[in-house]
Order: structure tokens, then C-alpha cells, then sequence
């Protein structure tokens, strides 16, 4: 692959907790990964994208980092890491690692050294320590997991945190921190990773301070760019590194500003997420998507589904098809044959578009959302800072099934940390590949095919209908969605389809690649 290998990669999210587990402990780890790294080779992707590896008390899955340099002991050591990537590297598979500048863990070093300096110190200053009003938090600013957006510390003064409380939000005016951040990428660059996914990348910037001045006082605030043009220097002096942000905008304008040519290589694509099963709808996006990226000459990313969202096959078997954080429309009734159809297409979609595609685990195998665990057992924050209301992301992070006919289905020797359903027996790996019209056989055909075929020339939409999504790539290769109810005639040399065709003819729900 050339050097600007991220502009048309396929790119797998690993959630290393959950992917395969080496040691037995239930909870998976770079033995397991390493283990399994031959099945990503087969399975054709370009690249993985693992979710926070450090050291971490896991009050947020990884996200509250304690230590940037370090490997979380669960997942494995240093050395682990570092033949890991040297595997993968052997593979032809890149890696990306995630970076989390927001907010580190209450248990880092610095946020425990700001804790026992007390209020006024330098070591304070670092993170966003203020004196409350009376008995009141210093501002109404509510934490995105729910909540007030303060804790108070024991001395009595309050900190910031936007996540959970014991994420602690990072001051970012402060000059401490700008370099230490530089000093962790530079660090892993220096172990051989491609690239960085930026956590919460919209949100580093902020003033508890400042008069409210109408606009959203921590999202996209202009100063957020000196960041990433600082960081895109230091990447720029790694050759074939790259950044991808997670940045959720609904303003495709203001999204492309974090991709001007000097500042991050690409984004997510959550509009694209976001969209409702729906011709118009997903057609609006892949347009604005295009053309808002054209002008800064970014690539477009193809995201369906992630750690944070619910699962394709049932997000797509519901009535409202959409998803939306606000409304992760939990428990709605879904039917999976219908939603596990969509995501077939939906794949040979994303796969068809013009730029690079991210597939979260267990995507390739169809997983459904588990949405019946057990409360006792539920991990993610948002379960409890919403006074258990939202039951939040644990049901699209269940440990992957790979073998067998009962659990842990060859996840590992142990218990897995969140328990798998019986009837995934039918969805392993092992028996998946053996199945011609599996998921998992769809994805690899496809990525096969992407890889021979697909180029990285335009795209020109076909006028097939308003509930057919077609259109042509330059080297040739034709898609075609069918999101209505009445079947359409296609024409061509079929080279996969995401279901049965009737002859010449596409059934509702389905999608074909043709020549
Ligand atoms: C990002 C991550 C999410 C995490 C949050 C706080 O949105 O994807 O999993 O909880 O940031 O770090």
C-alpha cells in the first residue's frame, strides 16, 4: 500500500476487552489478540484499531487512562505491545492506537499529585480546580454520562470532569500538558504504530471562566486546532503515520475544519452512523459527506457501528432506524431477520464507497445488541450516572463467540466479564466460515473484491429510483441498494450480493456488486 495507505483502508476496531482472551481470566488481551491476528489477516483488513490498551482502573473501559506509556497488566506487558505490533507489521496490518487528551484517570499521576498539592498549587493547575458557589458547583455544566460535570474534592474545592468523575478533565492552556501529550505520540510512533484514533476530539478546549457566549462553552471551540496542527507536525515527521478524530458534529462544515491539510488526516463518519435505513436520508449524507470533504481534500470515512453504539443487526430490525445517543431506543422491539438483512447491504454499501471503512468486531459475524445482561453485571457509567435508566453501551461490547456450541465459545478458558447468549452458537467464526451465505463470508468476498476492484476513482449515482441507492466507480464497479419494498430489475455480471437474487431482479432489503 503507498504511503497515504489510511485513504482507502479498511479498517477493524478491536475492543481488546472483548475480542479473545489469552490467559483465561475472562477478559480478552494482546495474547488472545496475537492469537487470532491470523483471522483478521484472512478476513482481509488493512489495519486495526484497538481501543485504550493502558494501564487503567477501567471506571470507563480504558477510558480513564492512568498511565499514557504503559500496557493495562489484564491486557499484557510492554513486550507484549511492542510483538504485537511487529506481528501485525508481518501481516501487512497497520496500528492504530487510541489516544485519549480529554481527561485521564483520578488515578494518574498527575490528577493524585494535584489531589495532595491542595488548592492554588502548580500540580493543580493541570486540570480545572475551582472554588464552588457556597455549597454549589462552580458552574451548571452536566456530565455527558449524566450528572453534574464537578466533583468535589475532599479539600473542598471542585474539579471538572465531562465523562465519569473519575475521569478528570485535562487544562489544556497549560503548557505541561501540550507537551506531554507530543511526548506520548512520539513515544509509540517510536514503537512502530501507524496512527492514533483521538478520543473525544471536539472537547479538549474549554473555559469554566469565560462568559457563556451562545455556543456550546466545551464543544468545538476554535482553540482545539492549535492541538491537532501541532500534532499533525510531529505525525508529518513519521512517515505513513496518521490521525483520525472522533468529532461529533452535526455541522459537516465545522467538521471538515479538524481536516484542513494541516491538522487531522480523517474523522469518523457519524452523520453516516446516524442515518436512518432510508434512501433519501443516506443519500443526503454520502453527498454532503463528499462534497464538505472535497474542498480540504480528505478522505471519507464509512463508519456503521462502534463501542458507543448500538449493533447494526438490531438498530436496523427497529421501526426507528436512526441512531442517536440521546434515544438508544434500549429494549425497542427489533426484528433481527429484517435488521440482519439491511446490515448485509448496509456492509456492501459502506464497503462500495469511495475513501476508507471502519468494521467493529463482531460486525463481520452479525452480532446482535445483547440487551438482556443481567444489571449486576452491567460496567459502562452511563448505567449508573443515569440512575439506572440507560443501561448505555455494554450490550454491543459482549466478548466475541468464536467456536463451539455453548459459551464461552471459545473466547477463552475463563467466564467471560459479560456473559454471552446461548444462541450465538450459530454466529461463531468456526461456524460461520464454513457457511457460504454466513456474514462473515459476505465480508470477506467482499473485502476481496474491494481490494481487486474497487480503485479509488469517483463515484456517479445512477438513477435507478427513489428507494434504490446506485451508483458506478471509476474502475467499473456497479452498487446497487435496494431500501424499498418492490423488487428492481439490476444489469450485469453479478460479482456478490448481500442476499438471493431472483434473476435479474434485487429483493427489498438487499444489495448487489455487479460488473
Ligand atoms: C469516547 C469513547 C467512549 C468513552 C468517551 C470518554 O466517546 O469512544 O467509549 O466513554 O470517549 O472517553
Amino acid at each position: 500500500m503507498p504511503e497515504a495507505w489510511w485513504r482507502g483502508a479498511v479498517i477493524y476496531q478491536v475492543y481488546l476487552r472483548s475480542f479473545a482472551d489469552g490467559d483465561g481470566d475472562g477478559v480478552g488481551d494482546l495474547a488472545g489478540l496475537r492469537s487470532r491476528l491470523p483471522y483478521l489477516s484472512e478476513l482481509g483488513v488493512d489495519a486495526v484499531w484497538l481501543n485504550p490498551w493502558y494501564p487503567s482502573p477501567m471506571a470507563d473501559g480504558g477510558y480513564d487512562v492512568a498511565d499514557y506509556r504503559g500496557i493495562e497488566p489484564v491486557f499484557g506487558t510492554l513486550a507484549d505491545a511492542e510483538a504485537f505490533i511487529g506481528d501485525a507489521h508481518a501481516l501487512g496490518i497497520r496500528v492504530i492506537l487510541d489516544v485519549v487528551p480529554n481527561h485521564t484517570s483520578d488515578q494518574s499521576a498527575w490528577f493524585r499529585a494535584a489531589l495532595a498539592a491542595g488548592p492554588g498549587s502548580p500540580e493543580r493547575a493541570r486540570f480545572w480546580f475551582r472554588r464552588g458557589d457556597g455549597d454549589a458547583p462552580p458552574n451548571d455544566w452536566q456530565s455527558i454520562f449524566g450528572g453534574p460535570a464537578w466533583t468535589r474534592a475532599p479539600d473542598g474545592e471542585w474539579y471538572l470532569h465531562l465523562f465519569a468523575p473519575e475521569q478528570p478533565d485535562f487544562n489544556w492552556n497549560h503548557p505541561d500538558v501540550r507537551a506531554e501529550f507530543l511526548d506520548v505520540l512520539r513515544f509509540w510512533f517510536d514503537r512502530g504504530v501507524d496512527g492514533f484514533r483521538v478520543d473525544s476530539a471536539a472537547l479538549p478546549v474549554k473555559d469554566p471562566d469565560a462568559a457563556p457566549d451562545g455556543r456550546d462553552p466545551y464543544t468545538d471551540r476554535d482553540g482545539v486546532h492549535d492541538i491537532y496542527r501541532e500534532w499533525r507536525r510531529l505525525t508529518d515527521a513519521y512517515p505513513g503515520r496518521m490521525l483520525v478524530g472522533e468529532v461529533w458534529l452535526p455541522d459537516q462544515e465545522r467538521l471538515a475544519r479538524y481536516l484542513r491539510p494541516d491538522e487531522l488526516h480523517t474523522v469518523f463518519n457519524f452523520p453516516f452512523l446516524g442515518a436512518p435505513w432510508d434512501a433519501a436520508a443516506l443519500r443526503t449524507v454520502i453527498d454532503d459527506t463528499l462534497a464538505t470533504l472535497a474542498p480540504v481534500g480528505a478522505p471519507a470515512t464509512w463508519v456503521l457501528s462502534n463501542h458507543d453504539v448500538t449493533r447494526t443487526v438490531t438498530r436496523y430490525g427497529r421501526a426507528d432506524t436512526a441512531f442517536d445517543h440521546a434515544d438508544r431506543k434500549h429494549g425497542m422491539p427489533s426484528d433481527l431477520t429484517v435488521g440482519m438483512r439491511r446490515a448485509r447491504a448496509a456492509a456492501l454499501l459502506s464497503l462500495a464507497l469511495p475513501g476508507s471503512v471502519y468494521i467493529y468486531q463482531g460486525e463481520e459475524l452479525g452480532l446482535p445488541e445483547v440487551e438482556d445482561l443481567p444489571d449486576e453485571l452491567r460496567q459502562d457509567p452511563i448505567w449508573r450516572r443515569s440512575g439506572r435508566t440507560d443501561p448505555g453501551r455494554d450490550g454491543c461490547r459482549v466478548p466475541l463467540p468464536w467456536s463451539g456450541t455453548e459459551p464461552p465459545f471459545g473466547f477463552g478458558a475463563g467466564t467471560p466479564w459479560l456473559p454471552q447468549p446461548a444462541d450465538w452458537k450459530d454466529l461463531t467464526v468456526e461456524a460461520q466460515q464454513a457457511d457460504p451465505s454466513s456474514m462473515l463470508s459476505l465480508y470477506r468476498a467482499a473485502l476481496r473484491i474491494r481490494a481487486a476492484e474497487l480503485g479509488d476513482g469517483a463515484l456517479t449515482w445512477l438513477p435507478m429510483g427513489d428507494d434504490v441507492l446506485a451508483f458506478t466507480r471509476d474502475s467499473g464497479l456497479t452498487c446497487v441498494v435496494n431500501l424499498g419494498a418492490d423488487p428492481v430489475r439490476v444489469d450485469g455480471e453479478v460479482l456478490l450480493a448481500s442476499g438471493p437474487l431472483d434473476g435479474d431482479v434485487l429483493p427489498a432489503d438487499t444489495a448487489v456488486w455487479l460488473r
